[in-house]
Parts: structure tokens; sequence; C-alpha cells
């Protein structure tokens, strides 16, 4: 059976790559007549494999960034990197495959179908491959092993705690084995017990080489990054001690 061939854990592959480079971004959206800023010239590298953290008030524009890093969206100006794929030039096929191989997106509304068990809101993710059925099952048991509910794999979100939907929604955003996982207030939802089992997840697929960005309101969160960025009115600053 072929795996498809990225592997997370592997980047030693592309030593050289970043996982990103921005330049010069700016984001601007017209509102009610008005022109917002919402990025006002960012100029960020992230290397493979770093786990970063971004924090800052509401509306300083975390999540504008977050949809560019997930090439949801593109620049207004400026140059968005994503590996090698440049946001601006590439074709509409180009990000559709970035989207769809090398980038995984987890939100604080664990967004899963409540119709479908762990293991079908997983394989939602893989869809967008072409894979065959046992292709699927493989990377979807490895997805639920790792984030460690291979034995909760036929329960509806519904039968399962806060953290465990939120860990079946990385599952789905892992599944794939994307180079890069973007999470949006990950742990937002949940209590502390639940935040720390969540964090340790991520900070295990972060030690395995994927590549983390995850907006936090919780500095509990931001602590355990390699670096904190904050996000104020469109500026970014290293906020790494
Ligand atoms: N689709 C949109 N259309 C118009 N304005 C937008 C849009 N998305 C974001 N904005 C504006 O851009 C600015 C940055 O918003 P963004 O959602 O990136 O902030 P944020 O840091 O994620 O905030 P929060 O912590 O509340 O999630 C805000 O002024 C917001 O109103
Ligand atoms: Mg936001």
């Amino acid at each position: 059976m072929t795996l498809i061939d990225q592997s997370p854990a592997d980047p030693a592959a592309t030593p050289e790559a970043a996982a990103y480079r921005l330049a010069g971004v700016v984001k601007t959206y017209a509102q009610k007549g008005r022109v917002v800023q919402a990025l006002t010239g960012v100029d960020l590298e992230i290397a493979s494999g770093e786990f970063v953290t971004i924090q800052g008030p509401t509306g300083g524009g975390k999540s504008t960034l977050l949809q560019l890093l997930g090439a949801l969206d593109t620049p207004s100006a400026g140059h968005v990197m994503i590996g090698e794929t440049d946001l601006a030039t590439a074709s509409a096929t180009d990000l559709e495959h970035v989207r769809a191989r090398e980038i995984g997106f987890v939100f604080q509304a664990f967004n899963l179908i409540p119709t479908l068990t762990a293991a079908e809101n997983v394989d939602m993710g893989l869809e967008p491959l072409g894979l065959d059925r046992s292709e699927r099952a493989a990377l979807v048991a490895d997805a639920l092993e790792r984030v460690g509910l291979a034995e909760r794999a036929d329960h509806r979100p519904g039968e399962l705690s806060g953290g465990q939907q939120q860990r079946v929604a990385i599952a789905r955003a892992i599944a794939k084995r994307p180079r890069v996982l973007l999470a949006d207030e990950p742990t937002g939802n949940l209590d502390e017990s639940m935040r720390d089992d969540i964090l340790a997840v991520l900070e295990q697929l972060n030690a395995e080489g994927l590549t983390l960005v995850v907006v936090t309101h919780d500095s509990a969160v931001a602590r355990r990054a390699g670096r904190r960025l904050r996000l104020d009115k469109g500026t970014i600053r290293d906020i790494t001690r």
C-alpha cells in the first residue's frame, strides 16, 4: 500500500525550507464603506518544525494572518511564501494542492459533524486527496492513534468530552500528514485539564516535526511555544523572553 509521500516527521528531507516567509504583508478589508487595515506590513519567517504562538487583542489581525498562512485568502500587498509556493503568483490548482496536502486547520469550535463518528469525521479531512478506501482507513486509524483516541473511533462527538472532541478535530487536520498545523484558539472552549491534554498532543506532534502556528489568548499555551509573537493593530512583534 502506498501512503501519501509527505512525512511531517522528516523535516531533514528539506532542511533549508522555511515553512513561511512573509514580507511587507498588508491586508485591508472594505467594511461598510470604510477601509480596515487588518495587517499593516508584516515581515515574518517561520522555520519548518517551529512552534509559534500568536497572541494579541481582539481585532489585532490574528485570524487574518492565519487565513493567509492557510492559503485561504491573499494579501492586499506584500508577499506570502508557503514553503516554495508564492501566494501571489500561484495558480488556483497550486493553492488547492497546498491547502489539501500541506496545511491542517483546527478551530476553537471543533466543527465536527455530530452525526458522524470520530473516524468518519477524521476521514472527511482526507476527502480532497483522492485516496482509495484502504489508504484512507490507514491514515484515519493512524491519526486517531496519534491523538490517543484509537478506542473512541466509533463514538459520535456527543459521546465525547470537549477535549476529546478537539482531539478528533486535530486528528482530522493531521490525518493527511500536513507540514503545518494552524490552530485558531484551539483551547478556547476547554477547561484547564482539557487544555493541558490538547497541549500535550500538540507538543508531541511538534516533536515529530510538524510546524505549529497557534493563535491563543491563553498565556499557559504561549509559554510552551518556541517563539511567541504578538499582533496588535496589524503590527507583529516578537515577545519571546
Ligand atoms: N472578512 C472581513 N471583512 C471585513 N473586516 C474584517 C474581516 N475579517 C476581519 N476584519 C477586520 O480586520 C481586523 C482584524 O480582524 P481579525 O479577525 O484578524 O482579528 P483577531 O485578532 O483574530 O481578533 P479576535 O481575537 O477577536 O479573534 C478587525 O478590525 C476586523 O473587524
Ligand atoms: Mg480571531
